[in-house]
């Protein structure tokens, strides 16, 4: 883990309120894996770091995709090339590529194609066949297509059907439960509630690796503020995690309504 004064490269606003900011950081580029986060400082006057999860990485640089939704990601949402941001990272434990898997779907809610698409930029790497399922509410949400890799296999829904199947994007996933050997997701709680009730039969009950977002004070295993009960046992979601077996989870546990 490093803590890397990174030079802001570009910032755009890739959706309304949703943003693509690029920092060089070869100390952190160097070193992460996907599904590990940052903990950003956004402000000087900001007690707290935040929490946000590596989207790509390029040459000695680094992507994030963060929602503005508060005082923080707000901050970071005005950076400009040639700013800095002060980053702690890169932290926790991300998603494992299974050795004999080589096909893996990655199912994305929403904002939830920040860690999915650095995770599919690995497993491309890695001669695995890839294919992305995507869902928003609505077109106007949907990440770029044309920011997408081409390489994965991209299939889409919005619950408005403007663009791609209508619906709930895990109503596409009994298209898939044959095919994948792995599945990976990030999205919302109730993204998550509806694979674990209906999708783990769907899927054939393989593995299926999610990214939780719970609040975090320091991101390093010191304030114990994102212990969580697992069936495992109980676990800190900033060190254990945030990546954890669907399976491992109580979903009714009250963290999640935070
Ligand atoms: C491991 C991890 C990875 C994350 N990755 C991403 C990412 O890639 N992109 C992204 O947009 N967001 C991500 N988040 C959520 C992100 O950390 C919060 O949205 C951010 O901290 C809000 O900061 P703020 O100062 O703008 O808002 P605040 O003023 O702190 O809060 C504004 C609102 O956001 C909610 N909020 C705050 N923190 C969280 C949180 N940790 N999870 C969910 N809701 C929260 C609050 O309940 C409040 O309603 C991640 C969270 C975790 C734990
Ligand atoms: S956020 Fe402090 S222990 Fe996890």
């Amino acid at each position: 883990m490093n803590q890397a004064t990174a030079s802001v490269t570009s910032n755009i606003e890739v959706t309304p309120g949703v943003y693509l900011i690029w920092l060089e950081s070869p100390q952190i580029a160097s070193i992460a894996q996907p599904g590990q986060f940052v903990m950003v400082q956004c402000g000087e006057e900001s007690l707290l770091r935040r929490p946000l999860s590596i989207h790509q990485l390029g040459k000695a640089k680094l992507a994030l995709l963060f929602t503005v939704v508060g005082k923080g990601t707000y901050w970071l949402a005005q950076c400009q090339a040639g700013d800095t941001v002060d980053l702690l990272g890169p932290l926790g434990n991300g998603y494992s590529i299974h050795p004999d898997s080589h096909n893996l779907l990655l199912v994305a809610g929403g904002i939830g194609i920040a860690p999915l698409y650095f995770l599919a930029q690995e497993a491309l790497n890695q001669g695995c066949s890839v294919t992305l399922l995507l869902g928003a509410p609505t077109t106007a949400q949907l990440y770029p297509r044309d920011l997408l890799l081409p390489e994965a296999e991209l299939v889409i829904a919005t619950e408005d059907g403007t663009t791609g199947r209508k619906g709930m994007i895990t109503d596409l996933l009994p298209n898939f439960g044959h095919w994948a050997d792995q599945t990976f997701a990030c999205g919302p709680i109730s993204m998550y509630r509806a694979m674990a009730t209906q999708g783990q039969q769907l899927l054939e009950a393989k593995s299926v690796q999610v990214s939780l977002e719970v609040r975090m004070g320091c991101g390093l295993g010191i304030c114990y503020g994102c212990s969580l009960k697992t069936k495992r046992g109980l676990k800190q979601v900033c060190q254990d995690g945030p990546v954890f077996e669907l399976n491992d989870i109580f979903w009714d546990d009250p963290a999640f309504n935070c």
